[in-house]
Formats: structure tokens, sequence, C-alpha cells
């Protein structure tokens, strides 16, 4: 038999290591590229789940990756670059070129982004929706909405 893939719709985690631990499973499943956006509250757990994606991906230890939410962009370089935006407070900018990310749709990365109805983004690339709701202090509940099949099931 082979292994259950990660789930499409909903996950409960009960932990931030749980999270992280998700995270680490979709990373070792994302095909590049890919664009992944992370929505959800303040303290939902989009970093923590990044933490994972990039450590599962190969291109960051899971310390290595923190927020970005003042310099709005970071990158990790390893088997698969993968850069992290936050758009929280991206104010004014309006292209991808002040936050140096024109070329990056060229490449064959992973782009996570936080907060990304903040500003519309324009890629052809295939998309994965994730959504972190805040349930209590420790539980989050996770949506994965993968329509483009980013995510392998092998
Ligand atoms: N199940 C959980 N999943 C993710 N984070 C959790 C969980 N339980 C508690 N937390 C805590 O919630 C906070 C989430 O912060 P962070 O990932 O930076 O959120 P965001 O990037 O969405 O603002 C961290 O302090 C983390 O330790
Ligand atoms: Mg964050």
């Amino acid at each position: 038999m082979p292994r259950a893939a990660v789930p499409r719709r909903e996950i409960v985690t009960h932990s931030s290591e749980e999270t992280i631990q998700l995270g680490r499973e979709i990373g070792a499943q994302l095909k590049p590229p890919a664009l992944i956006l992370l929505s959800g509250d303040l303290g939902a757990g989009k970093t923590t789940l990044t933490k994972g994606i990039a450590t599962g991906l190969g291109a960051a230890a899971e310390e290595d990756v923190t927020s970005p939410t003042f310099t709005l962009v970071h990158k990790y370089d390893g088997s698969t670059r993968v850069y992290h935006v936050d758009l929280y407070r991206i104010g004014d900018i309006h292209d991808l070129e002040t936050l140096g990310l024109e070329d990056v749709f060229a490449e064959k990365a992973v782009v996570i982004v936080e907060w990304p109805e903040k500003f519309a983004i324009r890629t052809d690339w295939p998309i994965v929706n994730i959504h972190l709701e805040h349930v209590s202090e420790d539980i989050r509940r996770i949506s994965i909405d993968d329509p483009a099949e980013v995510l392998s099931s092998s």
C-alpha cells in the first residue's frame, strides 16, 4: 500500500511541532514551480508552517526560517530555492519589482506568501491555497486547496 498523501482538505494540529511536521510533508511532496498562498490571522501559524515546508523541500533548517515581516522577502537556497514573502506590511508597494521578485517566476522555485490578500500576484504557476485558523491556544485548523495537484500522492 502506498503511504497516504497529505490530506487535501482539512487537518487539525495540536502543537506548533505538528504544524511543522505537516509543513514538512507538504514540502516533501511539492513539485516546483509552485506558489503557496498562506492565509489566516496573526498567530495562526503561517510562519510555523513555512518552517516545515522549507525544511521538507531541503531548502533550509527549521531555525533559519524566521518571519520576513520587516524585510518582506527571505530567500532560502537548497536543493530547491524558496522565497518566503510576508505582505503584512507591504503598504504602498504595488509591484513585484519593489519586492525584488520580478524575476522569480522565471525560476523553478517555490514561493510561499503570507497575507496574499494584500497584493494580487499574477503568475501562471500552479497555486496551492492554505488557510490556517486559530481554534484555541494550541489548536489550528488547516485547510489545503490544491486544485492543480502540485502535491503529489506518491
Ligand atoms: N498548532 C499550532 N500550529 C502552529 N502554531 C502554533 C500551534 N499551537 C501554538 N502555536 C503557536 O502560535 C504561534 C504561531 O505564530 P506564527 O507561525 O508566527 O503565525 P503567523 O505567521 O500566522 O502570524 C507560534 O507562537 C506557535 O508556537
Ligand atoms: Mg508570519
